[in-house]
């Protein structure tokens, strides 16, 4: 228990059920002041429901509280002042986190009920974008996230494998294309084929029919088609999982867009029996003016299904096999109309489970302040990237540490943690400027900063070679203070970041805890052997713990050297 919820727990029992513990924990504040204690309850709420006034209900409280990890509490006008016994305090805290181990930080409030998360979810012979790569590490955090909960997740790469373009993919690939060239660099020979046929359509608008066509055949079970689109489909996912490998996220389910094909019919005639399908110049929609957003479209004139029609049908198929509490899309923000209209589909169909969706999106990758883009065939292939990304760091570590063990994994490590940290540090709807180099500085908020602060803690454990730390003592210097204060702070930390899918709460939690423990570690003698020693390991140790923990639930690794 932390000592705000001490605190919180102790004013609770003495107000007799006027406010829950909760409540109180919600307006529990830093006092203003320094000098005025470490944590404030405000009376002003109770003041009303009492009808007395404030400072009386202060200095009343405030002479009936006690307990042994509060050296005192005052009354300071309208605010109960709570002052912190350090020593006691701190021994507490780091007991706590040693005990639980990897543990700490852990909520139970999530049952095991499921969490869907359609994450990454890139296009089939496309290339991983940027969108892909924010999309693939903030699920994968916020997957994490919930599992720390305890959620249990479901993690689905809803993979863009079907729909109008294999159409014109596979018109452009038996007009201009080669098989070995495709073996060679699918993705690169696939994008360029896609991009020749939107050129050629310009002066040839045969070829659109001739995509329909195929595309109609790819629908209805063509074996030439069905060849060619499990082709294409089989390269581009060894190529994407090359990316996965690198970043060590994985799947539960690859049920992409084409899963649905044969699905879809049921999906209408569902719609249609809650009578929300009408009919416009041949297409069928469900109108949405009453939300004031277009109509979303079902089937085109030909009979041809959309995006959204899979998606809906998706939305079933989740619901059905996985009853989930929570259903997220992390999807840029460019697609919101998309889930508007999603989610206003099944709130007009009055599923029960409507509101349980949730559209989670995000910014834009930037270079120089532009859009990255995919567009006019110019690829940044994100591979070759993340491949620099590990080789920069490399380098680094040639320069810096020579002598290190396993280069190659803790350059992996530092590489690719580099790039998630720096996607998950900001907001995750604010657009990020892509910058390797800055992902990889040392110093600053990034995850090597964080990752090297790791690795120092580890070696101060190592060089002080104890097989267990007892917390039989605690500490009181004023450096350790912040630290204490800071490792308590991590499982509400957690709670913030779970309930706003804001991995960034974590990310941000990482670099005030680094920059107070190397504070410590700056101004504080660690390995001297006194009485203090045990107590000093103990923080280090309890530092280590949160830093590999917060690292892990970003989908970081933690190098135990650098
Ligand atoms: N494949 C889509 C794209 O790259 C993203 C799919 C997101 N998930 C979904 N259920 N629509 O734009």
């Amino acid at each position: 228990m932390s000592y705000v919820d001490v605190f919180s727990d102790i004013i609770a029992k003495q107000l007799n059920g006027e406010l829950t513990k909760e409540e109180i924990m919600n307006v529990v504040e830093k006092p203003k002041f320094e000098g005025q204690g470490d944590l404030a309850f405000p009376c002003f709420t109770l003041a009303k429901t009492m009808k007395v006034a404030p400072h009386k209900i202060a200095s009343d409280l405030a002479q009936k509280l006690e307990h042994p990890l509060f050296e005192k509490v005052v009354s300071e006008g309208p605010y109960v002042n709570g002052f912190l016994d350090q020593t006691e305090v701190s021994k507490e805290v780091m007991k706590t986190v040693l005990e639980q181990g990897r543990n700490f930080g852990s909520h139970e409030f999530g049952h095991d009920e499921r969490i869907v998360i359609d994450f990454s979810s890139p296009n089939i012979a496309k290339p991983f974008s940027m969108g892909h790569l924010r999309s693939t590490v903030i699920g994968n955090a916020i997957s994490n996230i919930a599992e720390k909960c305890g959620y249990q997740t479901v993690k689905v790469n809803h993979l863009g494998d079907w729909g109008t373009q294999f159409g014109k993919l596979i018109v452009a690939y038996k007009l201009w294309g080669n098989e070995a060239t495709v073996r060679e660099e699918p993705i690169k020979e696939l994008l360029s084929l896609y991009v020749k046929f939107h050129e050629e359509v310009k002066n040839n608008s045969d070829l659109d029919e001739l995509a329909r066509e195929w595309f109609k055949k790819l629908e209805d079970g063509d074996e030439e088609a069905l060849n060619l689109w499990r082709w294409f489909r089989g390269e581009s996912l060894k190529e994407f999982s090359k990316i996965y490998e690198l970043l060590n996220v994985a799947f539960d389910s690859y049920h992409g867009e084409a899963f649905y094909n044969d699905k879809m019919k049921d999906t209408i005639t569902e719609l249609k029996r809650k009578n929300l399908v009408t009919h416009s110049e041949g297409a069928e929609v469900v109108e949405l003016s009453e939300f004031n957003m277009p109509p979303c479209l079902l089937t085109k004139s030909d009979g041809a299904t959309l995006y959204a029609t899979r998606d809906l049908t998706a939305a079933f198929y989740r619901y059905d096999n996985y009853k989930f509490a929570k259903s997220l899309y992390v999807v840029g923000h460019e697609q919101s109309l998309h889930f508007n209209q999603l989610f206003s589909v099944l709130k007009k169909g009055e599923y029960p489970w409507a509101d349980r969706l949730e559209h989670v999106p995000f910014g834009f990758i930037l270079k120089d302040g532009k859009k990255m883009s995919t567009r006019q065939g110019k690829v940044v292939l994100l591979e070759e990237v993340i491949e620099e990304a590990i080789s920069t760091a490399r380098n680094n570590i040639e320069e810096k540490n020579p002598e290190l063990n396993d280069k190659d994994d803790v350059a992996r490590m530092v590489g690719v943690g580099a790039i998630i940290f720096h996607d998950l540090k900001n907001d995750r709807k604010s657009n990020i400027e892509f910058s390797i180099e800055d992902m990889l500085r040392f110093e600053g908020s990034t995850g090597p900063y964080v990752q090297y602060t790791y690795a120092r803690t580890q070696s101060i454990l190592r060089k002080a070679k104890l097989e267990k730390i007892s917390t039989e003592t605690g500490l009181s210097d004023p450096y350790s203070w912040a630290v204490i204060k800071a490792i308590d702070t991590f499982p509400k930390t957690i709670l913030k970041a779970f309930h706003g899918n804001d991995p960034s709460q974590i990310a941000k939690y990482l670099i005030d805890l680094c920059r107070d423990f190397n504070k410590y570690y700056a101004n504080e003698k660690i390995l001297i052997d006194d009485e203090g020693l045990e107590a000093r390991l103990a923080l280090v140790k309890s530092v280590s713990i949160v830093i590999e923990e917060g690292l892990n639930l970003l989908g970081i690794e933690a190098p135990k050297a650098m």
